[in-house]
C-alpha cells in the first residue's frame, strides 16, 4: 500500500532584497553586506555570487575578511583558518565543527538578490 506523500515542510522566508550590484563584486574577493542586521559574506566568482552568514561558527571572526579559494570554492577564517564550502557553508578542516547559514541567491541582469529566513 502506498501512503500519502510526505509533506515538504520549507522554512519561511522573507522577500528577495537588493544586496549589491554584481559589477560591484570583486572577482574572488568576499565582501561583508548588512542587511537588516545581519552581517553576510558576499563572494562572487565568475558569474556566481554566494551568500553566507559572515560570523564564523568557531569564534565570531568575519570570514568577509579571509581568503577565497576560487578553485576549491572556499572562504577562510582569518583567525583559526578553518575554509568553509561556498556552496553549503561546510567547513571543510578544524578547529570550526558547524556550518555556517547560506542564502538562496538570484541575480535579475546586474542585480543581486538574497533571500533571508523570515525572522
Ligand atoms: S574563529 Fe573562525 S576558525 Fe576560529
Amino acid at each position: 500500500m502506498i501512503g500519502p506523500a510526505p509533506s515538504v515542510r520549507t522554512m519561511p522566508s522573507m522577500p528577495k532584497q537588493r544586496i549589491a550590484g554584481l559589477a560591484d563584486l570583486i572577482e574572488g574577493a568576499a565582501v561583508c553586506v548588512q542587511l537588516d542586521g545581519a552581517p553576510l559574506c558576499v563572494v562572487r566568482v565568475e558569474s556566481r555570487v554566494y551568500v553566507l552568514g559572515d560570523t564564523c561558527s568557531h569564534a565570531e571572526a568575519s570570514l568577509s575578511e579571509g581568503e577565497v579559494d576560487v578553485d576549491d570554492l572556499t572562504v577562510e577564517c582569518p583567525l583559526h583558518g578553518s575554509a568553509f564550502r561556498l556552496v553549503d557553508g561546510v567547513p571543510t578542516g578544524l578547529p570550526a565543527t558547524k556550518p555556517v547559514a547560506t542564502h538562496e541567491v538570484t541575480i535579475d541582469g546586474d542585480v543581486v538578490f538574497v533571500e533571508l529566513p523570515a525572522p
